[in-house]
């Protein structure tokens, strides 16, 4: 794995989800109220948006266009109208900033 810093801890506000650009990956970074960190892809399977703009609800990325719940841990859509995956990206935390390895990962839905 080859991580990079993208940021500090406290940059990134509770519930409130980042943008991040890595290597050629858009990725959606998100630290829920539990102080866990998540990095998802960005780009909504059902359509051409942003998942950074929407909403963080247990334990999942809303899409603000149509509603699709998508998993922070698996990528995979909880709700329709998607009904495919955004990747998600190993993250971990050190010294208070946030490493992300910018490889996705799609992972089996179960
Ligand atoms: S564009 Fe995201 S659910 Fe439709």
């Amino acid at each position: 794995m080859s991580f990079e810093r993208v940021c500090g801890v406290d940059d990134v506000q509770v519930d409130s989800p980042m943008r991040v650009e890595l290597a050629d990956q858009v990725i959606a970074l998100v630290r829920d109220s539990a102080g866990d960190v998540f990095a998802i892809g960005d780009r909504c399977t059902h359509g051409d948006i942003s998942l950074s703009e929407g909403f963080v609800e247990d334990g999942t990325l809303e899409c603000w266009a149509h509603g699709s719940q998508f998993s922070l841990c698996t990528g995979w859509p909880k709700s329709l109208p998607a009904f495919e995956p955004v990747p998600v990206f190993a993250v971990k935390v050190e010294d208070d900033a946030i490493f992300i390895d910018p490889t996705p990962i799609y992972k089996e839905n179960n």
